[in-house]
């Protein structure tokens, strides 16, 4: 056991888990709060935040000695600052960005506050972040910034236009800055989960990924992937088979993804909106 985690921890320096200081924002939501357990229980200490007061102090009480809880709306500049201030008094050198939302509809119901809060907290908020830890992370002997995107940051999807247009561009983000780090000690990583049982999916959406045939996977099963990830030093992971399928065609054949997905939307239209020319 010993020998099979050091051999799947050969990116973490000498120390570990135990040595690594993680901010991690989305942490009372479903994948965060798993990545909670998974990390600290690797040994790692963690600095959480989110909105959610209760949600947060509840992972702090399950890992006392681990976990140091600060709440944030981190679309407001003051509140990222003072989180900024946090970590560096923390000592944190890895970074998480797992806070994120979703708004699935059709792309013309949309309202113009829902377009823009999708923006700024998935990309605008996460960039700024980012840009602000970066003196600190660089300043460390090893630095990781990892970002959550999704498969919908590589596959175009009916119904998630305004996400999709975030998660893509956090791809193009996360893929741009490793490069330009490419001659410090940061590590940028990007996992991309499919489908995960969380409470950004709502019944409506469970309910369509099983009509669909979509798979979904547990937070937990993420978490573990996502600590594999970081691990192994894998820069681009995505979850699924299936996905890491389309999403490789999307990129070669886009024309023959767009024909599966064409089948696939009357039924994506029974979930998300009413059929086009339906009455209201
Ligand atoms: N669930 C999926 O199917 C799925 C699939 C692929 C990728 N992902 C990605 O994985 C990440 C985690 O998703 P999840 O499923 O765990 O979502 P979730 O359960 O809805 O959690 C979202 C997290 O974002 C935080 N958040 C939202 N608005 C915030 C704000 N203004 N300031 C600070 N924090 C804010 C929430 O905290 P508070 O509410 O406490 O503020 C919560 O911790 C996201 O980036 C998501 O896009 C999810």
């Amino acid at each position: 056991m010993r020998s099979y985690s050091k051999l799947w921890s050969r990116h973490l320096p000498e120390g570990g888990w135990a040595a690594q200081s993680v901010l991690l924002t989305g942490a009372s939501g479903g994948i965060g709060q798993a990545l909670v357990d998974e990390l600290a229980g690797a040994g790692a200490r963690l600095l959480i935040t989110g909105r959610r007061r209760p949600a947060l102090e509840a992972l702090a009480e399950r890992h006392p000695d681990q976990v140091t809880v600060m709440a944030a709306d981190l679309t407001r500049a003051e509140e990222r600052q003072r989180l900024v201030e946090r970590a560096r008094e923390a000592g944190c050198t890895m970074l998480i960005n797992a806070a994120g939302m979703n708004r699935v509809g059709l792309f013309e119901a949309s309202s113009d506050a829902e377009i823009e809060a999708l923006i700024t907290l998935n990309l605008t908020s996460t960039l700024q972040l980012t840009r602000a830890l970066l003196p600190q992370l660089l300043a460390a002997e090893h630095g990781w910034v990892v970002n959550l995107g999704s498969t919908f940051g590589t596959i175009g999807y009916p119904g998630q236009a305004g996400y999709c247009a975030t998660k893509f561009a956090l791809r193009g983000f996360t893929q741009a800055l490793r490069r330009e780090l490419a001659d410090t000690r940061i590590h940028v990583l990007h996992v991309a989960p499919r489908a995960t049982r969380t409470a950004m999916n709502v019944p409506e959406i469970e309910a369509m990924n099983q009509a669909l045939g979509n798979a979904m996977d547990t937070p937990q099963r993420v978490a573990r992937l996502v600590r594999r990830a970081i691990e192994t030093g894998r820069e681009e992971t995505q979850l699924g088979g299936p996905e890491r399928f389309f999403a490789r065609l999307n990129a070669m054949l886009p024309s023959v993804v767009d024909r599966a997905l064409r089948r696939q939307l009357p039924t994506i239209r029974r979930f998300i909106g009413k059929p086009r020319g339906e009455a209201p």
